[in-house]
């Protein structure tokens, strides 16, 4: 056995991330065992755990997927070690020591928040000092706004290229804290700070506000130095800092950069600034590094310009080698796809998304800082020998790990899982995104809740989605509303439908995934808060949640709104804002009443099941019983399935009205954002495999396919963001990395590969393997790492046989149903061996921890 993956609260041994609870998750592979006995967790203060501050002994009830430690006493500044035992039924082990250090928690700072007297350029911070002895120990505290780069002695303190994050910094900024004790030296040091504009007073927004936090930059550093003896010396930000004028002129997260080099750093005063110490926070995001390297080829454009092309939609930077004479300016923009095979990037909108660089004549390596692009081609000007070996993509997103994967036969469709997996990359880069390139980049709660089922299957989202719903409880108003997108930024939009939810959805989704309960013990206020919003909308206490003020995205992008024949350009879908609204309250009610009953509050998951009911019930009545046009649509019709709003007795009758539906559109799929989220599902969990299959499969507009025989490589915001002839949508809204539609993965691991969910047991510690196969994709194999070690399910048509593999983790087990199968067609030892009893759909038996081949005679 191996216990591997060790976190705290998500993070892998973190210093200065928040502490004032502590959940621990860990991995256990490559064990004989099969179920666990128990595991055992301390926690000292001493790397050989002998000074122990808590020993929970061994304890049964607790495993890898979250265990939340009582609250200990944390000491300010103070690193924390732990281990992690866990007893098998046939063998057991221990973790390595893991650790996790506290931030200065409540102490004072003695560092002033410092600012440059110039604005106009990037501002470097100097400080020199000398060290009386080489130290034991030393942490640099600091935050630098909008965005900073340190380095002591010429070594970065990180590899995070965005900190201190993107947080509403109105109400909260967080500070990092590094370990630097290696860079340091008897004698002298130096710390510089570079900073950058950033989201805090760049330019950002739909409206390209600048300065949106703020208008100054403004530094806070303190270096805390121990030495052998136990004295202790500190290094802090104050006037007598020296600051420097940079070549940096410009830089924003959506114009880019501009960059004069033969500017020479020029001194100027440092300034006090008045920020406080009340809105600064232990760290919870985490860092934004390079996660992957790209090398592009040039190609020649149809008009003879030569293109950089990284033969895949990437979000980050460039590396670049220039060796250009003193004063020749290198620009280079960015762009996702050709027009008549030539550069173009009009869908960007107002934003310039450019590399700016003048040079001093000497040759560079540059990398620009404090910004990113999302691109495929980049259109380099101003460079004499153009060489594709000079230039790099940087991949850059927050520091999550893979943790699934999933390849069927159809290259098509393993296109679209890499689409989608490209899009979550891009758009993670500290908040979850619509799009990485235009004039938005924004938080955007329904893109969020769109793809979190499968963000959360192909990456350990924990983290990441944790620090986010930290933010959207922190900017939730008084009366739950959420915003639309979080930071809410100056958009000021709130409480839309599938859009607010989101503060329900991706928690429960996140705890579905990892069986993490502590995500939605944090959440839990945020989430309820919301529902009892949205029922105090329901002033004549209807049961319903009318639109009312609240601006409504309805089923955003889906194609069936008349309106389109006038406006090509209308997102609305057709379906009733109304009944929209309503089903999205009876969802968020229930999943509010499934976490109550989670978290074992009985009366808060009788008040919301009971209201989820009541709104269902309310919901038929005023819009299912007698249906107006637009409570007739596709998506209208597979909520009202997907989510119980009829009646028991009468889902049938919806199922065969939604069939029709399907048949009155000649079977092709018009769903929007909301929509295409159920509506494969209820298809496959009502019988309609098939027509499932067919509308995923369809390689004509609208579907999935359709975007892959048009090069894509990453998912586009609109089923036709590209026109059959390869010409972009009229559109003023073309994103061709808009991750909603890559929903899809979730329906393909949980119908295809057949790996579900549940409730009890989330985290895949009990599940179902109920895969819907079919012939038209002819294998397709998922696996997901879990706490338990991998999940695997996977089906091949062999000839006239079709062959299973099934991969159950440790200490978990899972039911397997496979339906239309019949007993005589089983091997006769497997169906005596595990008990496979024969149901009206098909077999079912269980699986305990272990990899099993079964095989079906067709
Ligand atoms: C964004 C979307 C977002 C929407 C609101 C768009 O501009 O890019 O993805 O959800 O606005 O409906």
């Amino acid at each position: 056995m191996r216990i591997t993956t060790l976190k705290m609260n998500g993070f892998n041994n973190p210093i200065g991330y928040y502490a004032d609870t502590v959940t621990l998750s860990w991995r256990v592979e490559d064990t004989c065992s099969t179920k666990q006995k128990g595991i055992r967790v301390k926690v000292a203060t001493d790397k050989k755990l002998k000074d122990v501050i808590f020993d929970s002994g061994k304890i049964k009830d607790q495993d890898g997927r979250g265990y939340t430690l009582p609250t200990l006493p944390l000491k300010a500044r103070t690193r924390y070690f732990y281990q992690v035992e866990v007893f098998g039924d046939k063998d057991k082990a221990k973790s390595d020591v893991a650790f996790f250090e506290t931030s200065k928690l409540k102490e004072e700072w003695t560092a002033k928040w410092i600012t440059p007297e110039a604005q106009d350029v990037h501002p470097k911070f100097v400080k020199k000092f000398a060290l009386k002895g080489k130290p034991v120990s030393a942490r640099l505290y600091i935050c630098g706004l909008g965005l900073y780069k340190a380095n002591v002695n010429g070594k970065s303190v990180t590899d995070d290229r965005f900190a201190p994050h993107f947080t509403d910094y109105n109400e909260w900024i967080q500070y990092q804290s590094y370990d630097v004790t290696e860079s340091l030296k008897r004698g002298n040091n130096k710390i510089d700070v570079l900073l950058g504009n950033g989201w805090y007073k760049g330019v950002f927004g739909l409206n390209l506000t600048e300065g949106l936090y703020g208008k100054k930059f403004a530094l806070l550093a303190e270096l805390i130095v121990n030495y052998k003896d136990g004295s202790t010396e500190v290094i802090s930000t104050d006037t007598e800092w020296e600051c420097y004028k940079t070549s940096i002129l410009d830089s924003s997260i959506y114009h880019g950069v501009v960059v004069d080099s033969r500017k020479s750093l020029k001194k100027q005063a440092v300034l006090p600034i008045d920020i406080g110490f009340d809105r600064l926070s232990d760290a919870r995001s985490l860092p934004v590094v390079v996660k992957d390297t790209i090398v592009p080829e040039i190609i020649t454009a149809a008009n003879g310009d030569k293109l950089l092309d990284f033969k895949q939609n990437m979000v980050g930077v460039l590396r670049c080698r220039f060796n250009e004479e003193s004063g020749k300016k290198i620009k280079i923009n960015f762009g996702e796809v050709l027009q008549g095979g030539n550069f173009y990037n009009e869908n960007y909108r107002t934003v310039r998304s450019e590399i700016i660089y003048t040079s001093n004549g000497k040759e560079v390596v540059f990398e620009p800082d404090f910004t990113f692009f999302g691109f495929r081609y980049a259109f380099v000007q101003g460079v004499t020998d153009l060489k594709a070996e000079d230039f790099t993509g940087l991949v850059l997103y927050s520091d999550f790990e893979e943790r699934g994967s999933i390849e069927t036969s159809n290259k098509k469709v393993n296109r679209v899982i890499k689409n989608a997996y490209w899009g979550i990359r891009g758009n993670s880069l500290d908040l979850p995104t619509d799009c990485p390139q235009r004039n938005e980049r924004m938080g955007w709660t329904g893109d969020c809740q769109a793809i979190s089922g499968t963000a959360n299957r192909l990456f350990d989202m924990n983290a990441f989605y944790k620090k986010w719903l930290f933010e959207l409880a922190v900017e939730q108003d008084a009366d739950g509303c959420v915003y639309d997108v979080i930071p809410k930024i100056d958009y000021g939009g709130k409480g839309a439908c599938a859009w607010g939810d989101a503060a329900t959805v991706v928690p429960f989704n996140t705890y579905l995934a990892t069986g993490d309960v502590s995500v939605l013990k944090s959440s839990y206020p945020s989430m309820k808060a919301w529902v009892d919003f949205l029922k105090s909308c329901d002033k004549n206490n209807e049961n319903l949640r009318y639109a009312g003020e609240y601006r409504q995205y309805g089923d955003w992008l889906a194609i069936d709104n008349p309106r389109v024949a006038i406006d090509p350009d209308c997102p609305d879908g057709f379906t009733d804002f109304d009944y929209l609204c309503s089903v999205y309250f009876a969802y968020s009610a229930m999943l509010v009443g499934k976490s109550a009953e989670i978290l074992g509050n009985n009366q808060d998951a009788e008040k919301y099941l009971q209201l989820s009911l009541d709104v269902k019930k309310a919901i038929y009545n005023k819009f299912l019983k007698v249906r107006k046009p637009e409570c007739n649509t596709q998506t209208a019709l597979v909520l009202a399935v997907a989510l119980d709003i009829v009646p028991k007795n009468k889902k049938q009758e919806f199922v065969d009205l939604l069939y029709n539906k399907f048949k009155e559109d000649n079977f092709v799929l018009r769903t929007g954002f909301v929509g295409t989220i159920f509506v494969l599902k209820t298809l496959c969990e009502n019988g309609l495999k098939d027509l499932a299959y067919s509308i995923f499969l369809s390689e004509s507009y609208p579907g999935w396919l359709y975007a892959i025989d048009l090069g894509a490589t990453t998912i586009w915001e609109r089923w036709n963001s590209l026109m059959p002839d390869g010409t972009v949508n009229k559109g003023g809204m073309n994103s061709f990395n808009h991750y909603a539609f890559g929903m899809v993965v979730e329906w393909i691991y949980t119908y295809s590969a057949g790996i579900r969910a549940g409730i009890d047991g989330a985290g895949f510690k009990k599940f179902e393997i109920a895969p819907l196969p079919d012939k038209r994709l002819t294998s397709v194999s998922g696996r997901i790492m879990t706490a338990g070690g991998e999940l695997a399910s996977s089906y091949e048509y062999k000839g006239d046989v079709l062959e299973y593999n099934f991969t159950v983790p440790f200490d978990a087990t899972a039911t397997v149903r496979l339906d239309s199968v019949k007993l005589a067609n089983l091997n006769k030892e497997d169906v005596e061996a595990f008990k496979i009893k024969e149901t009206a759909n098909g077999v079912t038996f269980k699986l305990v921890t272990g990899k099993y081949k079964f095989a079906v005679k067709l």
